[in-house]
């Protein structure tokens, strides 16, 4: 009996070490994966014109930011961003056909994350992955994301943040 009762101890004890497995480690730029289910989260904004650059983009951002965050305090961890960049032909009239899927940007946010980039470059918490269609990663340099996205610091860095929450309080 004795021996059964130990045994059982043990292998609760063992459950409760494998239950408690340390959170994952912080994640830097070119980290974040490209998220399966991007396509089922929210639109934050869809079929954003960009002329000049010949292309379409959508953006999608996951259930947790969407439901968690508000214009006063921005964006919660574990916020993540997809944005799908379309390449787009230009009409007569100026608007645009659009075309192939060219890229998809990511960006996250979660405690810790970043913190390799460089200090003059630090954006919150925030980090930026860029993948081709098919999957792979792109060479789009994360220097060049955290540049642009940098003086949009007072927006929590995202750049259609009053457009987002306009659009929500309708
Ligand atoms: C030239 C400036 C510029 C660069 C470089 C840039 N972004 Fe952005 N980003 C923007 C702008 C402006 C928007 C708003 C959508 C639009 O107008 O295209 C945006 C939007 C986004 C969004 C949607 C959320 C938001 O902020 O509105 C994501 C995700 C994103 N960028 C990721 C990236 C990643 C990843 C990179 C680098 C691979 C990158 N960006 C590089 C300017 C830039």
């Amino acid at each position: 009996m004795k021996k059964i009762v130990l045994g059982l101890a043990i292998s609760l004890a063992a459950g409760a070490c494998s239950m408690m497995q340390p959170p994952p480690p912080p994640l830097n730029d070119g980290e974040l994966a490209l998220p399966a289910d991007y396509k089922t989260w929210p639109k934050f904004l869809s079929n954003i014109q960009k002329a000049e650059a010949k292309q379409i983009r959508e953006i999608y951002v996951n259930p947790k930011g969407h439901s968690q965050s508000t214009r006063e305090a921005g964006f919660p961890y574990g916020t993540q961003f997809v944005m799908e960049i379309y390449s787009a032909t230009p009409n007569a009239d100026g608007t645009l056909n659009r075309g192939n899927l060219a890229k998809v940007f990511v960006m996250g946010k979660d405690k810790g994350w970043g913190a390799n980039a460089p200090e003059s470059l630090k954006n919150g918490e925030w980090i930026y992955s860029a993948y081709l269609p098919d999957g792979k990663a792109s060479s789009d340099s994360p220097v060049a994301c955290r540049g642009c996205h940098l003086p949009l610091a007072p927006k929590d860095f995202v750049a259609r943040y009053d457009e987002y929450f306009d659009k929500r309080a309708k």
